[in-house]
């Protein structure tokens, strides 16, 4: 006989049911919802896939999982066809799966990749506005129980409310962004429109041209890295940006990303060291550099004349057994204050003493994080004002 669920369950559903109503981040609605369905159901792991439509095909990804990490879920793609995940998400309807040896239809590359066993899980849709959005399971119920009605009925009223937190927030973050894009783009573009209007006199010297023209490809350049940085964080954000994890050797990609960095050095007359180590990563290559040339100029930019950068890694041991390198970029720039630390990461951001010494939109160490975490890294600071600033991420060592 079903035992019907008690009343300070139902009192549990609730509560979390309004705090994903009132998160907007992404990540962490995930990781809520995860550990909803995990203590909800009473499982040993819960994870959420999303339907993803990128390259004109539709699949589904891991987007948070209670037990696989995050670097081991970008390179997880389950096909629509033959998974269980598929399945639920294109009939729309919940599944259990008492045991998945026996079922056939179990997605193995799942658990080969993280070796995990699945012995059974309990699927159901995420439903928004008629369409279905991706699946939550709850994987592996814990004690002798099977999953039971109330269980199945559990999870869809977690998972329909999850679908339209997950909704609210992209549309939340979303019109965020849009009103503060339209707000950045709007001081090059005064400033293209000054400049045209100056060259449309015809009594204009002719170095006085050329300094307006100069300035106007300035503003240009800088509109197009404005609007690349945008696209980056937005790809990043809604977590459609796939990480291609590679073996590399961190030393080259440092050297390779002073050299990009070079002549603006040479510009304020400031040395850069980078010391020699043949540590390997395992990482986005190309997403990394993004990091380093972000740190690498930000070191320059909030230097003074002649100031030095160094660069330094090391190895260090995350929570399990896992290895990381930590790259230090360190500088003798202005610093910056202790109140503004904890905002450094935040999305448009700038330190307001240090403002008028460079340009910039505030993006890049946001975009740095996001990398950074997506790779189940970390990226922090340490400073101190008028001594100098050193930016510190780590990233997975390469297991030989
Ligand atoms: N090495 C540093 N020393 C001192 N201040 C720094 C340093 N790096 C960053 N900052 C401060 O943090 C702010 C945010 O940096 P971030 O890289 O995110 O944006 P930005 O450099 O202003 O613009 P962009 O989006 O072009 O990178 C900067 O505006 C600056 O005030
Ligand atoms: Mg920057």
């Amino acid at each position: 006989m079903e035992v019907s669920r008690p009343a300070q369950d139902y009192k549990r559903i609730f509560e979390i049911i309004q705090q994903l109503n009132t998160t907007y981040d992404q990540q962490s609605l995930l990781r809520k919802i995860c550990f909803a369905a995990k203590e909800l159901i009473n499982t040993e792991a819960a994870a959420i896939l999303l339907l993803d439509e990128t390259g004109g095909q539709r699949q589904l990804r891991f987007a948070m999982s209670t037990n696989i990490k995050p670097i081991e879920m970008e390179e997880i793609i389950v096909p629509l066809e033959g998974s269980i995940a598929g399945w639920i998400a294109t009939h729309g309807e919940p599944r259990v799966i008492r045991d998945v040896a026996q079922s056939g239809t179990h997605f193995q590359g799942v658990d080969t990749r993280i070796q995990f066993r699945t012995r059974n899980l309990l699927g159901v849709p995420m439903i928004s506005h008629k369409q279905t959005i991706g699946v939550v399971q709850a994987v592996n119920k814990l004690g002798q129980a099977d999953f039971s009605d109330e269980d199945i009925n559990t999870l869809r009223t977690l998972a329909s409310q999850a679908a339209i937190a997950i909704e609210t927030a992209r549309l939340f973050q979303q019109s965020d962004f849009i009103a503060e894009l339209v707000h950045e783009l709007r001081t090059p573009l005064m400033a293209l429109k000054a400049s045209t209007t100056l060259l449309k006199r015809s009594d204009l010297p002719a170095t006085t041209r050329d300094s307006i023209i100069n300035r106007l490809q300035g503003e240009t350049d800088r509109l197009i890295e404005m609007t690349n940085d945008f696209l980056d964080l937005a790809r990043l954000e809604s977590g459609r940006s796939n990480l291609n994890v590679d073996h590399f050797g961190i030393y080259e990609l440092i050297d390779e990303s002073i050299d990009v960095v070079s002549s603006q050095a040479q510009a304020k007359e400031i040395t850069i060291q980078a010391e020699e180590t043949d540590l390997i990563a395992e990482a986005d290559r190309g997403k990394i550099k993004q990091v380093l040339l972000n740190l690498l100029t930000n070191a320059i930019k909030y230097n003074r004349p002649r100031g030095q950068v160094a660069i330094g890694t090391r190895i260090v041991s995350g929570d399990d057994e896992d290895e990381f390198i930590e790259v230090s970029v360190k500088d003798t720039g202005y610093g910056i204050p202790q109140e503004h630390q904890k905002r450094m990461f935040q999305k448009f951001f700038r330190v307001p003493t240090t403002e008028d010494v460079a340009r910039g939109t505030g993006l890049g160490l946001t975009i740095c994080k996001h990398i950074i975490e997506a790779h189940g890294g970390r990226i922090w600071l340490e400073s101190q004002v008028d001594v100098g600033s050193t930016f510190y991420f780590c990233i997975p060592l390469a297991k030989v």
